[in-house]
């Protein structure tokens, strides 16, 4: 006999602290599986770089830069949105990609579906070593951060 399975008595009983209600236009409760639930709640990362999950691979921003970055000078960031581009479809699509150096917002591009790539090159300046965060929304799958030190 198979063993006592406290979440998914929970999940029979109603009681499950997963199960959500979320509201929709019509003002109805619709539930949401867990996985949904945790793509929305947290800011999603890559969790073991040798070993990625295809949720990972598919959506943490992959940045590029050149090698020399010179104090003070200009330099373009290279980001798309997953190892293999992202689909930018009608139901599926990132929705906005946004970088920051340290805390600070330095540049924020929002997409239509209709936009074929999930891909930006984005002008950049540091004038010390930094720590950039690629932050990216994909309207199904949430939030996904990529954090990268770039050395002047
Ligand atoms: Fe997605």
């Amino acid at each position: 006999m198979q063993g006592f399975d406290r979440r998914r008595f929970l999940k029979t009983i109603g009681v499950s602290t997963v199960t959500v209600g979320l509201a929709t236009a019509t003002g109805a409760l619709k539930s949401v599986s867990a996985d949904e639930v945790d793509w929305f709640q947290n800011v999603n990362r890559v969790k073991d770089p040798l070993n990625k999950t295809p949720k990972e691979e598919g959506h943490a921003p992959v940045v590029q830069w050149p090698i020399n970055i010179k104090n003070g000078e200009p330099f373009n960031m290279d980001i798309q949105i997953g190892e293999t581009l992202h689909p930018m479809t009608a139901g599926h699509y990132i929705q906005w990609i946004e970088v920051y150096n340290g805390i600070e917002l330095i540049s924020r591009i929002e997409f239509s579906p209709l936009c074929p790539q999930a891909r930006v090159t984005v002008p950049m300046v540091v004038k010390e070593s930094a720590t950039l965060r690629i932050m990216a929304r994909c309207n199904l799958h949430g939030i996904w951060e990529t954090v990268r030190k770039v050395s002047v």
